[in-house]
């Protein structure tokens, strides 16, 4: 059994600092890995970005504790040579097959006589909201306060300060597999990494494409990734649910490494460069050049044909995504659309079909206000890390420190510097 300890790692010399934060993307395909600044008026520096092939992991579920710590361990390296900075502390975004939702709400009499909600108040009934009943295998993940209600008036987002006599909380309550936590925790213990916030992906999502009056007004946010499709409603400002499919765009990848006779890695080169979520959408048709499994035969294949057996898949696809929708909510009466992201939404013209699938408008949700962010980076596929460091830098107390010189974004000679003297 290989051992691994970030403190080990060679040629690092400092700590991640007390303005910095880091967000890890744990994927099915690949894993991600940012270093953020967040400056004194609480804007946030993108410092760096890594990504490495992910191992160990099943339609988002860690199946191999040590390939998925090796790497981590690697994505993290990537980011420490391109910042210059260790990292021994993250926030890790966390999903999978297991996740489940529900809502409550509780009720709970104001103890005071002045019928001044205190914290203990609000403490009262938000332990009520969290008192389900959850089988043995299932631990709670997260909780979100959807809203007080104060006296039968809704839409509080804090009530202590405020005079009632009846407080009211609707919560969501994210639930996933004790096993499946386990796992990511072990995973993560195994090179010594300190997991600070373990959230779920998409309210990681949300922190970086989706607007405020979008989340307010409704609207469906779907992570389209390699081995799983995340969908969530917003509505009221916060989650209103959230459901995880088993499949992603790996299926399709499956389905044309299967039908052109080729390795996966042909199939996923194939699909980015020449697939097409409909023929319809094809200019004019041209030959594609194929390896075969082995990787030396090399055959033509028209670039119809790839865009058909993409199409089969995407159709299918979009069909349980629609079942999904429509089992909480009538997809022409979501005001915001549906915001596309994560990797599978690169496929080229996915979002005219499905716009034409759901009779719902369809955008690309890419993170925004990031300052340092280079544009080859910018891609929904590292929407959810970049939300992670959004996500931790509204939640970190952050200490600033003085460093009047510096200006870098990526750039390491700098970090060195820095790290050194102060
Ligand atoms: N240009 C592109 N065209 C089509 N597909 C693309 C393109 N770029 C990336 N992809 C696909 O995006 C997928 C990876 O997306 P992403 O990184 O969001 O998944 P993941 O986070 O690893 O997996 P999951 O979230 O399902 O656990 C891969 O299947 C890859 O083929
Ligand atoms: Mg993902």
């Amino acid at each position: 059994m290989v051992f691994l300890c970030r403190r080990l790692i060679e040629g690092c010399v400092s700590i991640i600092k007390k303005n910095m934060v880091a967000s890890l993307d744990i994927g099915t395909s690949s894993i991600k890995a940012a270093l953020a600044e967040v400056t004194p008026g609480r804007e946030i520096n993108i410092l760096g970005i890594s990504q490495v092939t992910s191992s160990g992991l099943r339609k988002g579920n860690i199946v191999d504790i040590e390939g998925t710590a090796k790497a981590i361990d690697h994505c993290l390296n990537e980011l420490e040579r391109l910042t210059g900075v260790a990292i021994y502390n993250t926030l890790v975004g966390f999903s999978g097959i297991s996740i489940n939702t529900v809502n409550n709400h509780a009720v709970v009499s104001v103890g005071n006589p002045s019928y001044e909600i205190t914290r203990d108040d609000k403490e009262r009934v938000l332990q009520s909201a969290c008192n389900i009943s959850l089988p043995p295998d299932k631990t709670l993940l997260q909780v979100i306060e959807r809203q007080y209600i104060v006296d039968g008036y809704e839409g509080v987002k804090d009530p202590v300060g405020m005079v009632g006599n009846r407080l009211e909380t609707e919560v969501s309550i994210i639930t996933a597999a004790s096993a499946a936590i386990q796992n990511m925790q072990r995973s993560t213990a195994r090179i010594n990494l300190q997991v600070d916030y373990l959230v779920y992906n998409p309210l990681l999502l949300s922190e970086s494409v989706l607007l405020p009056a979008e989340k307010e007004m409704g609207v469906v946010l779907i992570d389209f990734g390699a081995g799983i499709t995340e969908i969530t409603l917003f509505e009221g400002g916060s989650m209103l649910h959230s459901s995880v499919l088993p499949v992603g765009d790996e299926y399709i990848t499956r389905d044309l490494a299967i039908v052109l006779k080729t390795s996966i890695e042909e199939a996923d080169r194939i699909k980015q460069q020449y697939g097409v979520a409909s023929p319809e959408l094809l200019g004019q048709d041209s030959m594609v050049a194929i390896k075969n499994v082995q990787g030396k035969e090399i055959k033509q294949v028209s670039q119809q044909v790839i865009a058909d057996i993409v199409n089969a898949r995407v159709i299918e696809i979009i069909a349980m995504i629609l079942t999904e929708i429509k089992n909480h909510i009538s997809p022409e009466g979501i005001p915001g659309g549906i915001v596309l992201s994560g990797g599978g939404t690169e496929l080229s013209g996915l979002v005219d079909v499905m716009e034409e699938h759901l009779n719902t408008s369809v955008r690309i949700g890419l993170p925004e206000n990031l300052r340092g962010l280079p544009t080859e980076f910018n891609r929904p596929q590292n929407a959810v890390v970049l939300g992670g460091v959004m996500f931790a830098a509204q939640n970190s107390r952050t200490v600033y420190y003085e460093d009047k010189g510096f200006t870098g974004i990526f750039h390491k000679m700098n970090y060195w510097l820095r790290d050194l003297f102060s």
